[in-house]
């Protein structure tokens, strides 16, 4: 039986009898209107003008809240007030003339059932369009999301999560497909079970694989590439040609009971994974506890859950060869910046571990200084990836080394071994000579009949001092190739020896020393002639060069430009392009300390003896109150003993020091 609402009294709006089976119900206040609306839900009211007019405001409020959608809502009044009710009540659905009569409230009430359901039919389209486009917004955001993340592992979780969510699973598996040797052939593919979640039990996890075959639903799905749904795992229809282990249910005290395994592909449509959801839950909150809960608040999934996955699931796989593509590229640059650094420091052995070193150092002082929340450094900070870019800059920093010739490179004497050797060939010729003209002098005499012991005594004395004086030089020459400072005497003394001559082989007169092995000698400090030093100082530009030519991504662009300032200073004293303390990148001063840090406490370079490192630190300060260094970096490389991690550990032996 249908029952009307009246709002106000029946028998003033309804002319005679009711029409058979409708009944009315009546209430004479607004509130009473709505409470009886709210507990009974009457499809059709029927509301006097006056109590309209009375609580106009109201009722308007209330229309528009849409708690009356259930309902029509028709206002009735005299012949002559119709008019004026619609102009003043423009939300009602309907206005009747009253007294109404049973004929025109039947045709009304079933108008009104038909306008119900038409406004039940949007309302649930309505509904279901905004669930979708929720759904579609969600899948954006995961989208978003999963493109985002660029750790594998972390990936992976975030796509079990995700599929979880969307279906409300209580757990879940992810298996990747391993290739086999054969990859053409497909045999020896296998399933690695790389991740599980259960949000009612806890799950240990250990990697493992299983054959990429038809016996287990995730290798089904894989071989297949269809979406498997099973309501309960424990009823699978016959002739199912997989089977659902209950031994991880019984061993847990689990219970797996719907299913949906779903396959990952990728953007050439192979399948690359499955994901794997279990127990599809009412409400996403319930934890199934105890484990007789699963029959009650487990449901099947259904066919918007097989469609949500499967897009999610090629996001993901997309998403997922796009991070292993990325981590390829990087492992494989990886490899190719030690494979650099190798080759740098084969041309030069005794500085082996120097790149490596100051790339520890230098990232170590990142760290810290990032990590710094107080002026100055409030404002520097550094991501994972400006910390990498810092790691291939210190890596690389002397890679233009190769282009400096090798024995410039490793010269720790003023000559080069060559050229000692020649000098001291030459010397001993020297040497040689004079004892044949001090003995062809003695048979000149002998032969004339007038060597007498005393003058043979004579001449012998004076070979020896000659020879002495030839074995003082020679000392002194040895002296000055050390790259020690020249003193001033020695210099002179070095300047004589061109004048100095000998008769060679050939009998012509030749200098002691030819003039570019004394300008070689008479370098006043170090081993390096001013050319030489510019040579090695190029390696900066070569390096920079070197770096330019690799098509370094977004993240790294920065590795030339921090390499190639690593040998300025503060002051604009340094090289090649003496830049301005403010044109130095904070990432090349803090480079430029661990490298000058790591070249004085090296164990063994020839041509340098490594220096303590209390004495390096104070070195550094002094280098630093000079202008040259900065000076807060300098602190903090200090202060928080970021100089230790590259130091031997007491123990180790010397060789790892290095
Ligand atoms: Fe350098
Ligand atoms: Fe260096």
């Amino acid at each position: 039986m249908s029952s009307i609402l009246v709002w106000g009294k029946t028998r003033e709006i309804v002319a005679g009898a009711l029409p058979p089976g409708i009944s009315t119900e009546e209430v004479s206040t607004f509130s009473e209107l709505k409470a009886e609306l709210r507990a009974k839900r009457s499809i059709l009211v029927l509301a006097d003008a006056s109590h309209l007019e009375a609580e106009r405001d109201a009722v308007a409020a209330w229309i528009k809240s849409g708690e009356s959608r259930l309902s029509l809502l028709v206002g009735v009044a005299p012949m002559e007030e119709a008019d004026e009710l619609v102009r003043r009540h423009p939300y009602l659905d309907d206005v009747m003339v009253r007294p109404v009569t049973a004929m025109r409230l039947r045709l009304r009430l079933d108008r009104a059932l038909d306008g119900l359901n038409s406004r039940r039919v949007i309302q649930q389209l309505d509904a279901a369009l905004a669930r979708k486009s929720q759904d579609l917004h969600e899948l954006n955001n995961i989208g978003v999301a999963l493109s985002a993340q660029r750790d594998i592992n972390k990936l992976l979780e975030l796509i079990l999560a995700k599929c979880r969510a969307i279906t409300a699973s209580d757990a879940g598996t992810l298996y990747l497909v391993v290739r086999g040797k054969d990859q053409a052939a497909q045999t020896g593919d296998r399933l690695k079970f790389v991740l599980a979640q259960n949000e009612s039990v806890p799950v240990s996890f250990e990697e493992r694989t299983v054959p990429l075959d038809e016996t287990s639903i995730a290798g089904y799905a894989a071989l297949s590439g269809q979406i498997v749904n099973v309501a309960d795992a424990y009823q699978l229809p016959p002739g199912t040609p997989y089977t659902i282990s209950r031994t991880w249910d019984q061993r847990s005290g689990y219970r797996t009971k719907s299913m949906l395994v779903v396959p990952m592909r990728d953007h050439q449509d192979t399948v690359i994974g499955v994901v794997q959801l279990i127990n599809k839950k009412r409400d996403a909150r319930t934890v199934l506890r105890p484990v007789a809960l699963v029959e009650e608040a487990v449901i099947p999934f259904t066919s918007v859950d097989e469609e949500l996955v499967s897009s999610l699931a090629s996001q993901a796989a997309v998403a997922f060869e796009n991070t292993r593509l990325i981590q390829d590229i990087r492992n494989l640059f990886d490899s190719f910046v030690r494979a650099s650094v190798t080759a740098i420091e084969s041309r030069d052995p005794t500085t082996s571990g120097h790149s490596d070193r100051v790339a520890t150092l230098t990232v170590a002082l990142a760290e810290k200084v990032d990590a710094l929340d107080a002026p100055p450094f409030r404002d520097v900070s550094f991501t994972r990836d400006q910390l990498q870019e810092i790691r291939y800059a210190s890596l690389l920093h002397d890679f233009g080394k190769v282009g400096v010739r090798e024995k410039v490179l490793i010269k720790g004497k003023k000559l080069y071994v060559g050229e000692l050797l020649l000098l001291r060939q030459r010397f001993s010729y020297i040497k040689r000579t004079l004892e044949a003209e001090h003995l062809r002098a003695k048979l000149d005499q002998v032969t004339a009949g007038q060597a007498s012991p005393e003058l043979l005594l004579q001449m012998d004395r004076a070979h020896e001092k000659g020879l002495e004086e030839i074995e003082q030089i020679l000392r002194m020459v040895l002296q000055a190739n050390e790259p020690t400072i020249l003193e001033e005497e020695s210099f002179r003394a070095l300047m004589d020896l061109p004048n100095r001559t000998y008769t060679d082989g050939e009998g012509n007169r030749q200098p002691f020393l030819s003039m570019d092995e004394v300008s070689a000698l008479s370098i006043r400090k170090g081993s390096l002639s001013e050319k030489e030093r510019r040579e090695i100082e190029s390696h900066v530009t070569h390096t920079y060069r070197f770096l330019s030519q690799i098509p370094w991504t977004g993240e790294f662009r920065r590795v030339p430009e921090i390499a190639y300032a690593h040998h300025e200073k503060m002051d604009g004293t340094g090289y090649p392009r003496k830049l301005a303390a403010t044109e130095i990148p904070v990432q090349s001063r803090m480079m430029t300390i661990s490298d000058i840090f790591d070249a004085l406490v090296a164990w063994d370079r020839p041509y340098k003896k490594s220096v303590p490192v209390e004495r390096a630190l104070d070195i550094l300060r002094d280098e630093a109150r000079g202008g040259k260094l900065d000076l807060q970096l300098l602190d903090v490389f200090v202060d928080a003993k970021v100089y230790e991690r590259t130091l031997p550990r007491a123990g180790a032996p010397a060789e790892l020091a290095r």
